[in-house]
């Protein structure tokens, strides 16, 4: 029986031309965020889906409506979050994997992609300073995916049998900060580890592990029969950007034999800069490191890679099955990243990241870092200057957070309402800042990831935080 395919496809052609269209009539001015609620946007967007196909103009109508109520993260003034800013040659990496849709199980479908993206977990291992040769790794979806293959990783290095026969009444603990980012939760409990045998590690004034209360921590699991099989230090917390003492952790997981992971999500790109990449010192010591490039790297989200001190070991932990359809022992079966990785189908995230990366080379990345922590100086300074402004954590890396505090005395409560309160008049004026917690604090979080970010957005940021602050507590309106 024959079949024609029905005319209603869309062309490449046709999709090029309206994406061509939508980025020419952007709007220059748009502002930084429409903040709509959901229930308000619902109300605008038709977003039924029927019976019959829609038309190409209602189609670049939808994706206009898109583009408008999404937050224009590109934006200089977008300090929210731990990404920012628009990396064009990543951008023309994405569109391009697109295109191709290849996925990253086997080398015979995504070739280039894969020889890329070995080429980019050299450059990454070289810059936490292991042996490029000895060392391997495997892009994730993310910083969270990276942190649970630590974990996995760990699990298989002390209990290789769990792979197989689940954990058999063992009590693993894994210790990490109180100041670490919630994917070691969600790991611990999609690993079967338990979420209550993840252990926050009381932090320093700084926000750093404290590795002598590491050390304690282990020492009552060991007392309670139970077996500590992973520390995971952060390098740039989500909230204060601190950074854990790594040689002196990784001198109490030696004495304990305990599996070290650094989750350098948002602080390993400090590596590439020579002036700062002390802040991370002795990556090197920990058998494993996560990496997002889609934060400060700017690399359109997903782009992230969990980076392995000891080639092979991703491959023993994470390969079984697809052999009798999928991963033929052909002669590129080397270059199958398929299982070192948890995932079938995997997006070729590495062609964008070798887009920007081949653009702007180490140099390039270096020289973007520093400007932000010269910017990041020129803030603070602003703040100390400021009698209403206070810090309310070092700031070593790219997050500043600090508070608005009037002469009057207002308690704790009321400076948290007062500081959330400026945070949404803030980004309805045009300035996404965003609000966070720190050690029982509320205050104002900025983010510096932008490498376009300039000084007098920073001053512009300032004065209207002083000024919304000002005027709300003259209104009593928080
Ligand atoms: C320190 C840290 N680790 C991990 C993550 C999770 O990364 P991802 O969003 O890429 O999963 C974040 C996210 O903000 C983070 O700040």
């Amino acid at each position: 029986m024959s079949s024609t395919p029905p005319s209603n496809a869309m062309s490449l052609d046709t999709s090029l031309a309206l994406l061509n269209e939508i980025v020419e009539q952007l709007p220059q001015d748009r502002p930084v965020s429409q903040a709509p609620s959901a229930r308000e946007l619902e109300k605008v967007l038709d977003l039924r889906l029927s019976n019959e196909g829609a038309s190409t103009e209602q189609l670049k109508e939808a994706a206009q409506a898109y583009l408008n109520y999404n937050p224009d993260v590109s934006q200089t003034n977008f300090f929210k979050l731990l990404y920012s800013g628009l990396n064009a040659p990543a951008v023309l990496g994405d569109w391009v994997t697109s295109i191709s849709n290849a996925t990253m199980h086997t080398y015979q479908v995504g070739p280039v992609a894969t020889l890329m993206e070995l080429e980019l977990i050299r450059q990454w291992n070289a810059l936490v300073g292991y042996d490029p040769d000895k060392s391997d790794g495997v892009m994730v979806s993310g910083g969270s995916q990276a942190n649970l293959i630590g974990m996995l990783l760990a699990r298989h290095k002390i209990a290789p049998e769990a792979k197989t026969k689940g954990l058999q009444g063992k009590t693993l603990v894994a210790y990490v900060s109180d100041q670490a980012h919630y994917s070691g939760l969600k790991a611990a409990n999609v690993l079967g580890i338990g979420s209550d045998n993840l252990i926050a590690v009381k932090s320093d004034a700084q926000g750093r592990m404290d590795p002598v209360e590491l050390d304690a921590q282990i020492a009552k699991s060991l007392q309670l029969g139970h077996t500590p099989f992973f520390i995971g230090l952060t390098a740039g917390t989500t909230v204060v950007g601190a950074y854990d003492p790594v040689k002196a952790c990784s001198d109490v997981a030696k004495k304990h034999n305990i599996w070290l992971h650094i989750d350098g999500a948002w602080g390993a790109p400090v590596l590439f800069s020579q002036q700062h990449k002390h802040l991370l010192a002795d990556a090197h010591l920990a058998d494993s490191v996560a990496w997002d490039a889609h934060k400060l790297m700017n690399v359109p989200i997903t782009a992230a890679v969990i980076l392995v001190k000891e080639a092979g070991l991703l491959k023993d932990t994470c390969s079984g099955g697809g052999g009798e359809y999928l991963f033929h022992a052909d002669e590129n079966a080397d270059f199958n990243l398929g299982e070192r990785s948890i995932q079938c189908g995997r997006r070729a995230d590495a062609l964008k990241v070798w887009m920007s990366w081949k653009a702007i080379g180490n140099q390039g990345f270096s020289d973007k870092i520093d400007h932000l922590f010269a910017c990041k100086a020129h803030c603070l300074e602003g703040i100390e200057s400021n009698p209403n402004l206070t810090l309310l954590a070092p700031a070593v890396y790219l997050n500043v957070l600090f508070r608005y505090q009037s002469d009057e005395n207002l308690t704790e409560e009321q400076l948290r309402s007062l500081n959330i309160a400026i945070s949404k008049e803030m980004k309805a004026a045009g300035h996404y800042i965003d609000y966070a917690q720190y050690k029982g604090q509320t205050g104002i979080r900025l983010i510096l990831a932008n490498g376009l970010c300039k000084t007098t957005e920073i001053d512009a940021m300032l004065a209207k935080c002083n000024s919304v602050g000002a005027q709300l507590v003259a209104d009593r309106a928080f």
